[in-house]
């Protein structure tokens, strides 16, 4: 039988955690079916490009050194976007995979979707059928363009199994396998364990984290100033702990926010690696974000997560998990810190598949339909 080959696409820090165990789980199949193995080779788009934002999650996640870096780095969405198809076509021609693979839903993950399909490739996606039917978010753009052209589209909660089948997606396409950005979390963390809880933390007690970096929260400067308004008076009760994306952190330069916070009840820190980042999640009290992972990793740790978004396309973790949506405006985020304060918190369970063994299905039912095909 002809050997098959994947190519898997990644460019941007919450694409890395979703690829590593895809790249696990293709080494572990390869070891126990040696005669059906499936080639495998990564790309990285370099749409990240820091140090902070791009190695140190490659050397957390034991992701072995891509075979192509097409560094693209940063540039308007049509720009970035443009570059990665054109570096990526070539590596395309090159590599001549059966089948391309992209997670999430980054500028890189519609960009090789795009160049692929056009190639006449077969394209899989994994995350595939998360709505928040926000057209103002470019990721929803991204998940609705690379669902439309995928051929296997693998959904994280059910929500993206019924949001595929209305848009007509036929149902022999899409398979609810889990989340591999628990795969990472549960990996990472099982590997810390007998870690000091506490080890790296800049100080001592209860703490929340906050992360901050959607365009529509943190580029109109006021407001940035209503969320770091309430984020401050919620500082003063529960210290808060600041990873600063680098987009936030030019707009808190921009608007001087950056000084004035300077004290302790908001402590900014640089972007942390993977598993820096996850020393400081576990130990807190209190997420405040708005980001799509951090909903996800909060459900799984059973921490108490705040959204800073007026919706969300995992909703499943509103449902099942401890997220709650508190939106953008000031009175909203510290009527829900409020309630926090006294106690009243979601409890909230894991939703079901998410597991650690998404990634597994993934590669099983690839292996699968690639054999399928010969
Ligand atoms: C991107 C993703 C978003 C994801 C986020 C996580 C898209 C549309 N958005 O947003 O879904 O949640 O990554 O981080 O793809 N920058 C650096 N160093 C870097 C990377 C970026 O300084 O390593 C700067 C860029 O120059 C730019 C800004 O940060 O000024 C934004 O970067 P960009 O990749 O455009 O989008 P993100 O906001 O990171």
């Amino acid at each position: 039988m002809r050997q098959r080959k994947l190519l898997l696409a990644a460019g941007a820090r919450p694409n890395f955690m979703k690829v590593a165990p895809i790249i696990r789980a293709l080494q572990a199949w390869n070891q126990a079916n040696p005669d059906r193995a499936l080639l495998h080779v990564l790309v990285h788009t370099g749409q990240h490009y820091d140090p902070e934002m791009s190695d140190t999650f490659l050397l957390d996640l034991d992701i072995p050194q891509p075979a192509h870096f097409l560094g693209v780095g940063p540039g308007s969405h049509a720009v970035q976007t443009a570059k990665v198809m054109m570096a990526f076509e070539e590596v395309c021609a090159k590599e001549r995979p059966d089948a391309v693979v992209v997670v999430g839903d980054v500028n890189s993950t519609l960009a090789c979707a795009l160049t692929a399909k056009k190639m006449g490739m077969a394209v899989a996606h994994v995350e595939a059928g998360l709505r928040s039917r926000d057209l103002s978010m470019p990721e929803e753009i991204n998940r609705m363009v690379t669902d439309a052209l995928s051929d296997w589209l693998f959904a994280s909660e059910p929500s993206g199994v019924e949001n595929l089948l209305a848009e007509g997606r036929p149902a022999r396409c899409i398979h609810l396998v889990g989340n591999t950005m628990v795969d990472s979390l549960l990996h990472a963390l099982h590997s810390m364990d007998g870690e000091d809880v506490a080890e790296g933390l800049p100080g001592q007690g209860p703490y929340a984290l906050l992360t901050l970096h959607r365009p529509t929260n943190v580029d109109p400067p006021e407001r940035l100033k209503e969320i770091m308004g309430a984020v401050e008076l919620i500082g003063r009760d529960l210290p808060v702990y600041f990873p600063v994306h680098p987009r936030t952190k030019a707009r808190l330069q921009e608007t001087g926010l950056a000084t004035r916070m300077a004290g302790d009840a908001v402590r900014q820190l640089p972007p942390l690696g993977y598993k820096g980042f996850l020393r400081l999640l576990r130990g807190a009290s209190l997420v405040l974000t708005d980001s799509g992972g951090l909903q996800e990793e909060t459900t799984v740790l059973g921490i108490p997560c705040f959204t800073i978004r007026d919706n969300t396309e995992r909703p499943i973790t509103v449902q099942e998990g401890t997220n709650t949506l508190v939106g953008t405006s000031r009175e909203g985020i510290l009527a829900a810190f409020e309630l926090f304060r006294k106690g009243r918190t979601k409890k909230g369970r894991r939703p079901a598949l998410w597991d650690g063994g998404a990634a597994k299905r993934i590669v099983e039912i690839l292996a699968r339909d690639l054999e399928g095909e010969a």
